[in-house]
């Protein structure tokens, strides 16, 4: 059973209430009973954090360099901002796919850069919550294969 990292950033702490005609009505609660069940079918396990801090996700990527198999990240409004993050996931050497939940392409200018695609192994956007099981599924496969292209 190898282990998957789910990381949150700003903000995502408040799905469900947040802006649902954007982000819909599940909360991260939700999200996170999501991953679990997909990881166990898969005969994964996984680590779901969410923060607010950009230093806590730092961390938690720090802390997945060494027990980690892959990363699923959703870093919110960092992935528009942070090269930290994006730093701390170059040190990162297994799969790591970059989840939106709105299609960011569709919206503002500001959220069409991602500072975290330039290392993602795939990004979803625009699936909804449900891209946070197919980045599993994704993950999954990746670790089985240990081919990250
Ligand atoms: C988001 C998109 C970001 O632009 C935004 O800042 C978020 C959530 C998404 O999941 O669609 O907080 O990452």
């Amino acid at each position: 059973m190898s282990l998957i990292y789910v990381l949150n950033g700003p903000n995502l702490n408040l799905l469900g209430k947040r802006q649902p005609h954007i982000y819909g009505h599940e909360t991260l609660a939700d999200v996170e009973a999501d991953c679990r069940r997909v990881a166990s079918e898969l005969g994964q396990d996984i680590r779901f954090h969410q923060s607010n801090r950009e230093y806590e996700i730092i961390d938690w990527i720090h802390e997945a360099r060494e027990v980690a198999a892959g990363i699923v990240i959703n870093p919110a409004a960092f992935t528009h901002t942070s090269v930290a993050i994006l730093d701390a996931l170059n040190t990162f050497e297994q799969p790591v796919i970059e989840v939106h939940i709105s299609n960011v392409h569709k919206r503002e200018a500001f959220r069409h850069h991602s500072f975290v695609s330039h290392r993602a192994d795939g990004v979803i956007a625009g699936l909804g919550t449900e891209g946070y099981q197919l980045a599993i599924r994704r993950v999954a496969s990746l670790i089985k294969s240990g081919d990250k292209k």
